[in-house]
């Protein structure tokens, strides 16, 4: 390296960074949305077919498409352009570890909201009405369509997988006999339960709106003689009878005072010695980290009523519900889990 080369200020870079992120996220966000993974699945193709496939001008998807090379999702040679594995798994809308869903609701829909982060942190409110005009329930805005539900639970669905098989072995959960997954979407954590625990059964309990798609995916799934699926609304129905209660990515999307509603009706319904599986990220006991749980929380604010929280702060809400243990272990996905027995 030549004397005059300088070495960057790691303050700049690391600010540079930061500026170009949501330029990064949006590179991957228009190519999933435009189609150019699901295009490239089998075969590489050269840009003028690409082009003419898309409907896109040449120029500029020449520039998207250099860009997902630069962000590590695709490559090219003589024969074209190829998506790399990360593409083929997690970005074509036909893999089954798609996480396309949560892309398209992030594109569609985060984005926008998280535009007006600055009004959300004065106010503390998340931004449906400003973005979209609407003020109703939280899941009316996100279940507001066929598509627009699909794509939320889909969304759900994809970190799902990746998190449910980690959350259920995060304890010995083989002393329950029936696993009851409160607002459990697809059923990925009922199924992940009934996988790993031979004798367990499941409920996979929510909303009438969820419920064709979880009889959808319960219904393709290895163990779907021993999963019910029930409607219902966890704050104001009767909760199905089980020893052991799920609630995964809920308490953050509520108030206080709805979580405190919640986990009463559970503690109320669960026989001595029954259990409350929690999955969420938890906070480190400072707050300091992970991101992945600080970003989290983040969304919460611009598109619900709750937040993330430290494992202490789940204990306090859980024992003031009744509780008498409470015991939390992270895992290496999207989720952690913490376990309450009454
Ligand atoms: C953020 S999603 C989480 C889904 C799932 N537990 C997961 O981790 O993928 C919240 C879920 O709660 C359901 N839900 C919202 N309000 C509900 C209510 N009052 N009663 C039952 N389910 C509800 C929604 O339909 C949605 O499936």
């Amino acid at each position: 390296m030549s004397d005059n080369v300088k070495t960057p200020d790691p303050d700049v870079t690391l600010v540079r960074e930061l500026l170009e992120a949501n330029r990064r996220s949006k590179t991957m966000f228009a190519a999933v949305s435009l189609g150019i993974f699901d295009a490239l699945k089998d075969q590489p193709k050269t840009l003028a077919t690409l082009a003419a496939e898309l409907n896109c001008n040449a120029d500029a998807l020449e520039r998207l498409l250099d860009a997902n090379i630069g962000v590590a999702l695709l490559e090219k040679s003589s024969a074209g352009y190829k998506n790399r594995s990360a593409a083929n798994k997690y970005l074509t809308s036909t893999s089954p570890q798609r996480l396309t869903g949560y892309i398209k609701y992030s594109n569609d829909v985060l984005w926008k909201l998280w535009g007006h982060l600055e009004d959300a942190v004065r106010e503390g409110k998340h931004r449906w009405t400003q973005v979209y005009g609407w003020d109703g329930p939280i899941f009316t805005n996100f279940f507001r369509d066929e598509v627009a539900k699909r794509d939320f639970l889909f969304g759900m669905h994809g970190y799902g997988l990746l998190s449910s098989p980690e959350v259920v072995a995060a304890f010995d959960l083989s002393r329950f006999k029936t696993i009851c997954d409160l607002g459990g979407a697809t059923g990925h954590l009922t199924i992940a339960a009934c996988e790993r625990y031979p004798s367990m059964r499941g409920i996979v309990f929510d909303l009438a709106a969820a419920a064709p798609l979880a009889r959808e995916i319960v219904g393709e799934s290895k163990v779907a003689d021993r999963i019910q699926i029930v409607e219902g609304d966890f704050f104001a129905d009767e909760l199905p009878k089980a020893d052991l209660y799920a609630v995964g990515r809920i308490l953050h999307d509520w108030s206080e005072v709805k979580i405190k509603l919640l986990l009463k009706r559970i503690y109320d319904r669960l026989p001595t010695g029954g259990g409350l599986l929690i999955a969420e990220k938890l906070l480190n006991a400072d707050k300091t980290g992970p991101g992945w749980a600080q970003m989290q929380s983040l969304n919460m604010l611009v598109c619900t009523e709750g937040k993330e929280r430290t494992l202490a702060e789940y204990e306090a809400l859980l024992k003031s519900a009744g509780f008498k243990t409470v015991d939390g272990r992270t895992t290496n996905s999207p989720l952690d889990a913490t376990l309450a027995v009454k």
